[in-house]
């Protein structure tokens, strides 16, 4: 049976493997996918194992994005912009492809799943790290009036604007810069404070009673920024788990050519996680 797998660190908690089993039920395929916790150190050595052991494809999560990026042999073009890779897949004889679907699932999730139209939009991504790297691309794709990127670190920021500015409107700010910016149609956090639980100090007045808040993580109880934003009087709040299946379906495409089901497995998950927040 083939071998898949989710390396990252921590990844106990990782739902991917749920994810790819529900997909395998649904389409028919025999797969088998683990997660796999790789020591800081270790990751490139695990990775060159996992392949060597007959492995054909890894999802990587944090902290490794931007370490598969720099192992990855052929890389897709949206890889390459963004510096990050979240899919590996290994076939004999042939280079290591990298590839990042993280992107393409956030546009899925906010455009069929929730309705979300991005185009003409004022759109604020909080963030300049491979999270956010992931998603600038489809989100300059979708044609908004204006993609203003803000991160504590201005220079990271400043960086993803030089790379992106080709494919649309897109700007950079430092976060203590950004009230003068305010307000935005849609708000995406894409900072790790969600995992650390830090405060993200934001402006007052970011949002509208129209306004979309999107974080990219998922939990089972509200992000501190879902809390912000409901505070602050947002329309919709939605977390990351639409995201996290939807690019999971991404990368089941690349390995075995078949688009799963979503709806399904999003629902039954959003279900557990419901159950185990009780
Ligand atoms: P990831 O791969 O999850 O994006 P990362 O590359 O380490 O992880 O990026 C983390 C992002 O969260 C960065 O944009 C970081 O801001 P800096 O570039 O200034 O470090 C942001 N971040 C983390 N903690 C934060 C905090 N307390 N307030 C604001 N931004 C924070």
């Amino acid at each position: 049976m083939a071998e898949y797998a989710v390396m990252g660190n921590p990844v106990a908690h990782s739902l991917s493997p749920a994810i790819h089993a529900y997909f395998a039920e649904l389409t028919g395929k025999d797969v088998h996918y683990s997660a796999i916790e790789a020591p800081l150190v270790e990751f490139e050595m695990m990775v060159a194992n996992f392949r060597t052991h007959g492995g054909a494809g890894l999802n990587i999560t944090v902290p490794f994005k931007q370490r598969a990026f720099s192992l990855t042999e052929r890389l897709s073009e949206r890889a390459r912009r963004a510096e990050a890779v979240n899919t590996l897949k290994f076939t004999p004889g042939e280079p290591v492809f990298g590839d990042t679907t993280d992107g393409i699932g956030l546009l899925s999730d906010l455009r069929q799943n929730l309705g979300i139209c991005l185009t003409n939009q004022r759109i604020l991504l909080l963030g300049a790290g491979g999270a956010a790297s992931s998603v600038v691309q489809p989100l300059l794709e979708s044609q908004p009036a204006l993609l203003m990127i803000a991160n504590r670190t201005r220079e990271r920021a400043d960086h993803l604007q030089r790379s992106f500015t080709d494919l649309g409107p897109v700007q950079a700010v430092g976060l203590a810069e950004l009230g003068r910016e305010a307000p935005f149609n849609i708000v995406i956090n894409a900072t790790s404070t969600g995992l650390s639980q830090a405060n993200l100090s934001l402006p007052d007045d970011l949002l509208t009673t129209r306004s979309v808040a999107y974080d990219l993580m998922y939990s089972r109880h509200p992000t501190p920024f879902m809390d912000w934003a409901q505070k602050h009087g947002a329309e919709r709040i939605v977390d990351g788990l639409g995201m996290l299946v939807e690019q999971a379906a991404e990368s089941f495409i690349i390995w075995h050519g078949i688009r799963p089901p979503t709806q399904p497995v999003i629902d039954h998950l959003r279900h557990q996680l419901n159950l185990a927040g009780d």
